[in-house]
């Protein structure tokens, strides 16, 4: 019988090492394995073994017969890479060549924002941070002064995974990780993607984005928070703007502040773009609680900070008059190509 099988595995590892084709793999698999394959013409030998050998000539050709299926599955595995690999690289042979006939694309108008509102702020000093979009319940609620059962929780419903973790509905919930990466004193703005539980509308979105602005430093006062967002405003929108603070509730804040700017389109006369009130509400912002700053691992005797939360969508919507929300996740191209140029 050993004389026998050697010669099967011999012929099957000869045969294998000259597969080229998957249909090759495949003829091997049908020749040695198939139902009227070599293994099963050996197992069929085992009448005609004697009864105490039985047992033993069973296991061996049941191993070699797992070894060879085991090789085929591999072979096959190869051979379906080295196809899509050569599918590939035709297909970049074709493309890359070709001049295309299509329109070159544009950045959406959120990332135009976006990049805008970076280079303002790295100009100023900050760096910039990307965070991820699922986090767990400490860094977008407990971490900032938002217990479990607090109201302020009900406006951020959001979707949660099986594993306890959610959706990040509010950027500042990278304002703890953002402390303990630099500590004291530190300038950062991190843009991202939000998600909350919104029935859509012209003016709501379950999906968003936010850009999150941290300084932290001795002796930081509003004053600070009135001039830097003077600043960016006035750079983002082409000409000086105008600022308020009104108090706002946030629980991470104290005080926190809804920031207006003055309408730009009638000067603060009123006009139907601020709903007649003169004042275009655009940021909620504030100083950072001691809590906040506490569980940062940051000592609010020595430091104070401010943070706000910028929507960058509502910005880009005023920016460039987008007046349905539901345009930016739209996907239609019509639209959202532009913008690039202005
Ligand atoms: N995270 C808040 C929201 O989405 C906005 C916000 C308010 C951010 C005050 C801040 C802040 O950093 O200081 O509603």
């Amino acid at each position: 019988m050993s004389d026998k099988t050697d010669e099967i595995i011999e012929e099957f590892k000869r045969k294998l090492t000259g597969v080229k084709t998957g249909e090759d793999v495949e003829n091997l698999r049908v020749e040695f394995l198939g139902r009227k394959g070599k293994i099963s013409e050996l197992m069929s030998g085992l009448k005609n073994v004697p009864k105490e050998n039985k047992k033993s000539f069973g296991q061996r050709v049941n191993s070699i017969k797992n070894d060879m299926e085991e090789s085929i599955r591999t072979a096959k595995e190869k051979m379906a890479a080295e196809a899509v690999e050569a599918e590939i690289k035709a297909s970049e042979d074709y493309d890359v060549t070709m001049p295309k006939s299509i329109e070159t694309g544009s950045y959406h108008p959120i990332t135009l924002v976006q990049r805008e509102l970076e280079d303002i702020f790295s100009s100023m000093g900050f760096t910039i941070e990307d965070y991820k979009e699922v986090v767990d319940d400490y860094e977008c609620f407990e971490s900032l002064n938002i217990p479990k059962y607090h109201p302020a929780r009900d406006m951020q419903d959001t979707y949660y995974l099986d594993n306890g973790q959610l959706l990040k509905t509010q950027t500042s919930a990278a304002q703890n990780a953002i402390m303990k990466k630099y500590g004291p004193p530190l300038r950062a703005i991190f843009p991202g993607r939000c998600f909350r539980n919104e029935a859509t509308d012209a003016s709501h979105e379950n999906t968003f984005f936010q850009m999150e602005g941290l300084m932290i430093d001795k002796d930081i006062s509003i004053s600070n928070l009135i001039y830097f967002m003077k600043t960016m405003l006035s750079e983002v929108f082409g000409q000086e703007v105008t600022v308020r603070l009104r108090p706002g509730f946030f629980p991470f804040t104290e005080p926190g502040f809804e920031l207006d700017i003055k309408c730009l389109i009638c000067g603060g006369k009123g006009c139907p773009s601020c709903k007649n009130s003169g004042w275009l509400e655009l940021c909620p912002c504030g100083m950072v609680h001691p809590n906040v700053l506490k569980e940062g691992g940051i000592d609010p005797e020595e430091y104070t900070g401010f943070a706000f939360g910028l929507g960058l969508t509502r910005l880009a919507m005023m920016k460039y008059g987008v007046k349905d929300i539901r345009t930016f996740n739209s996907g239609k191209l019509q639209a959202l190509c532009q913008f690039n140029d202005r």
